[in-house]
């Protein structure tokens, strides 16, 4: 069976697109999976961070209104990598997802799709009502993308009980199983404090490592309609978002071997030798492992 994840956040803002494209993209071409990103929210900005919108003849809004197939509207921004898009119009198909019997709409649209990818990614609009819940129907998995702000942190009880309706009316299979979060300021005793209540909140392990940075260079790959891969590879944000998709195949997809080395080699950070680094002056000694449990212990105590 596929997996299928919704990634969901009724606080908007918090990172859900951006997420979604970086984490499609390495699954796809770092790992060499097929990858489905579903663009479920009208604001189409999964869409957009990938295409003009110019450049989209047809979308998930025909599909629902049954004016062509789903595999009509397919678009493949990188190989592996395949976009079902949005359009401002998505909103005119919200009101018919709320009977009982389109519950399972978006289901319905992506079975077509079944076994031509290994994993999806629904990018949903910041909303706990129609289009999410729609989502969570047609998914396996649910993935919180979340910042460390207080009220995104508040609104985590929220998106718990949506989960649970869910589970209990329309999809039992459905796993709340990781949370994600983005925009955090490692520098910054209140992000620390918010990550560790995010950790405090679920079970053990549910919180992906590593969080990812609030990041300039994520904000210039978007202008660039880029990924921060394809922008600024070595980079806080691109090393943060590497390692995450790693966190996401392990969790996700635990027997596909994790193909760190499908990066293209002009793509991957260079290596310093010990040689290069003595030259330089940057040789590390090695961390005494008292400074190592202090800084552990001030994360405690300050979170
Ligand atoms: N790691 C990051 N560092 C800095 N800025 C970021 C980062 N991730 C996303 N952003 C910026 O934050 C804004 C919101 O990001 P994004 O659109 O991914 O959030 P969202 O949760 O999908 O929003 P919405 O709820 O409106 O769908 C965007 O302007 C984006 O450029
Ligand atoms: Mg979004």
């Amino acid at each position: 069976m596929s997996i299928i994840v919704s990634c969901i956040n009724h606080k908007g803002g918090v990172g859900k697109t951006t997420v979604c494209a970086h984490i499609g993209y390495a699954l796809a071409v770092h790992h060499g999976l097929r990858v489905l990103l579903v663009d479920f929210d009208s604001q189409s900005n999964l869409t957009r961070f990938f295409y003009a919108a110019d450049a989209v003849p047809l979308s998930l809004t025909d599909v629902f209104s049954g004016s062509c197939r789903v595999q009509d509207i397919i678009l493949s921004p990188q190989p592996n990598l395949m976009l079902l898009p949005a359009t401002l119009n998505l909103t005119n198909i919200e009101h018919s997802l709320t009977t009982e019997s389109n519950y399972h709409a978006l289901g319905d649209v992506l079975r077509p799709l079944t076994g031509t990818f290994d994993i999806a990614l629904i990018d949903c609009p910041p909303s706990l009502m129609t289009m999410t819940l729609n989502a969570m129907s047609a998914s396996t998995d649910v993935c919180i993308i979340t910042t460390t702000d207080r009220l995104a942190i508040e609104g985590i009880g929220a998106i718990i009980q949506a989960v649970q309706q869910v589970q209990q009316t329309r999809n039992p299979y459905l796993a709340l199983s990781s949370v994600v979060v983005s925009h955090f300021e490692q520098r910054k005793a209140v992000a620390r404090e918010g990550l560790a209540i995010v950790e405090r909140y679920f079970a053990d392990g549910t919180v992906l490592a590593p969080t990812i940075p609030y990041s300039v260079a994520v904000q210039e790959a978007i202008w660039h309609t880029k990924t921060v891969f394809q922008h600024k590879h070595s980079s806080k944000a691109g090393d943060a978002f590497t390692d995450l998709t790693a966190a996401f195949v392990e969790r996700y997809l635990p027997n596909v071997p994790i193909a760190f080395a499908t990066i293209p080699a002009a793509k991957r950070p260079a290596k310093k030798t010990a040689a290069s680094k003595k030259a330089s002056g940057t040789a590390q000694k090695p961390k005494p492992t008292a400074t190592k449990k202090r800084s552990q212990a001030s994360r405690s105590v300050s979170a």
